[in-house]
């Protein structure tokens, strides 16, 4: 089956769901991208921050499926903010994925207090753009105000903006600015594993439980994460589920065959509850920025 896609801004088609690696550990992150291009996935996304390209890059080349089909994406961490710092990230992420070029590469932070290294960080990714060495570039976890300012300063529109987006935290006003300016929207913790993610805190509800969401999925004979998948896609956002576990990998795959009704995916918007699972992108946090990202 080819995967559905999205084209972005600048003509680049990237399939609808990819998967995550957010959090699977190194072990266990070839089995789980050699498993997923098995089930029909072309898109996986990871981030030097993740610790576990390198392992990406293993599974693809396990997969047996050719480098030439599949969308690899990947983050620069704030450590590594700067012009030639950020060339010098994107010889660390392409030597240890193993391949020389990226079909999207981001920028993982906005970085408030460092707005100037963030912007350099940017030029190196046009930079890269031009040399053919990306085949898109963008950025992730981008509030309304800060790519206002952010795209007052640089030359190409982000093709994408990553940011935390489930039905608990929907965002609207950011999918709007992201609309406005061309900018796919593509969420990370698409079916809310934020909300119950060991160490995020003990008053939250996993959204995998929710109530209306798992009526509908019962409607439809899907789970909750299909239904969330499905959400995101018909409103037009790209998705990267996280799993491990091979059953769940497929089931996150399987969602091309059903359709939700306006009236369902207004009632999935109406849960947003406007609380954040992950951090604030407009708080500066110095402590958090300045690991160091190994090299190749
Ligand atoms: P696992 O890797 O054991 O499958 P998100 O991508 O929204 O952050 O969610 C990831 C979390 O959701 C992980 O804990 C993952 O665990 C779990 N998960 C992934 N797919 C499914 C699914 N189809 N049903 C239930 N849980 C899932």
């Amino acid at each position: 089956m080819s995967t559905p896609v999205f084209t972005l801004n600048n003509g680049v088609e990237i399939p609808v769901i990819g998967l995550g690696v957010y959090q699977s550990a190194p072990e266990e992150t070839a089995a789980a991208v050699d498993t997923a291009l098995r089930t029909g996935y072309r898109h996986i996304d990871t981030a030097a921050a993740y610790r576990n390209e390198r392992e990406v890059g293993e599974g693809i080349r396990r997969s047996g499926v050719d480098r030439s089909e599949i969308f690899v994406e990947t983050k620069v961490w704030v450590s590594d903010y700067g012009y030639d710092q950020t060339l010098h990230a994107f010889g660390k992420a392409t030597g240890k994925l193993g391949f020389d070029t990226l079909d999207l590469l981001i920028l993982h932070q906005p970085a408030p207090a460092r707005f100037e290294q963030t912007i350099a960080a940017y030029k190196a990714l046009e930079t890269l753009l031009d040399e053919g060495r990306v085949r898109s570039i963008g950025v992730s976890n981008f509030t309304p105000a800060q790519l206002d300012r952010f795209l007052g300063e640089v030359s190409v529109v982000p093709a994408v903006n990553q940011v935390e987006l489930h039905p608990y935290f929907v965002q609207p006003a950011l999918q709007a600015a992201d609309a406005e300016h061309g900018i796919l929207t593509q969420a990370w913790s698409p079916i809310g594993g934020i909300t119950f993610y060991p160490g995020w805190g003990d008053d939250r509800r996993s959204v995998l439980d929710d109530e209306t969401i798992g009526a509908i999925a019962a409607a439809h004979g899907k789970s909750a994460a299909q239904v969330m998948l499905r959400w995101h896609l018909q409103q037009g956002r790209s998705a990267i589920p996280k799993s491990t576990n091979p059953v769940r990998i497929a089931q996150n795959f399987d969602v091309f065959d059903f359709e939700l009704s306006a009236a369902e995916l207004a009632s999935i918007d109406a849960l947003d509850t406007g609380r954040r699972g992950g951090p604030d992108p407009e708080v500066d946090r110095p402590a958090f920025y300045d690991f160091v990202i190994d090299e190749a």
